[in-house]
């Protein structure tokens, strides 16, 4: 299980608010559900402004770090637990939203089951696909552990994956932008292991790769394709066949 309660002191300097297109187009697609369950809510990046919009959202997480961060900004209802056992009643929500969240968690068919169990309408997904007009680090990381025959435990799967498996009634590309970055920073942020893919990779592993981005990436820019995607299923998307096709992968 992926706890961030390491990354509860930096997670919000490190991942910057969400820009107001995202915010609106999570209040129109979630316009007709009042009570929210966010599985993964964090620091409540996405959940406070939500609320601050009128709806009411309860929060989940394992990081008890994280849930402390974001009770100091106005999240109130919150629990400690797991995604996969989710300790609420049989169609306790509305809708149940996930942003950034499902490529952490192995055990799909459970936690879909339980989005199925715990909802009457929905599940909405948000993340950022990003796509590198060079090589981006994360993915030369994570082929630097496949060449050295080491599969990380998470970040394999990734929630457009699980658009493949179970079309969504609705899909859509809310912005995109292109930002040029210094490298300088995310190979600090893969030195420092802040990337989980880097979470449980042995330490001599991790130091040979790192010397080896560092020579090859160090002092150098690349531009970045970042686009924004929402993806929304309906709760009965989730039969007992779309569960197996997904436990199959
Ligand atoms: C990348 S953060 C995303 C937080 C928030 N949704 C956002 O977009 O800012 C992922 C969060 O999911 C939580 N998490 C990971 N696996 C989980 C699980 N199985 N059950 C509950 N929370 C989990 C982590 O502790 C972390 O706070």
């Amino acid at each position: 299980m992926v706890c961030f309660d390491r990354m509860a002191g930096t997670y919000d300097v490190l991942r910057p608010s969400p820009p107001p297109q995202v915010i609106e187009a999570l209040a129109e697609e979630l316009s007709d559900c009042s009570l929210v369950l966010e599985v993964g809510v964090g620091t409540g990046r996405l959940a406070v402004p939500l609320l601050e919009r009128g709806f009411r959202v309860v929060g989940i997480d394992l990081s008890r770090k994280m849930l402390d961060v974001g009770r100091a900004k106005g999240l109130s209802h919150v629990v400690v637990g797991d995604v996969c056992h989710l300790p609420f009643r049989h169609k306790a929500f509305d809708a149940v939203l996930a942003v950034h969240v499902l490529h952490l968690v192995r055990d799909w068919p459970a936690l879909l089951s339980e989005v199925r169990r715990v909802t009457k309408e929905k599940l909405v997904a948000n993340w950022r696909a990003v796509e590198p007009l060079s090589p981006n680090l994360r993915q030369v990381y994570h082929e630097s552990l496949l060449e050295r025959g080491f599969q990380p435990g998470v970040g394999n799967r990734w929630e457009d994956e699980l658009a493949r498996l179970i079309p969504p009634r609705r899909e859509a590309r809310i912005l995109a932008y292109e930002e040029e970055t210094k490298l300088d920073e995310p190979l600090r942020s893969l030195r420092q292991r802040e990337m989980t893919v880097t979470w449980d990779v042995p330490e001599a592993m991790h130091q040979a790769i790192m010397r080896d981005m560092e020579s090859r990436f160090g002092g150098k820019s690349q531009t970045f394709r970042y686009e924004m995607h929402l993806m929304s299923w309906a709760v009965d998307d989730f039969t007992d066949e779309a569960l197996a096709k997904v436990a199959g992968v």
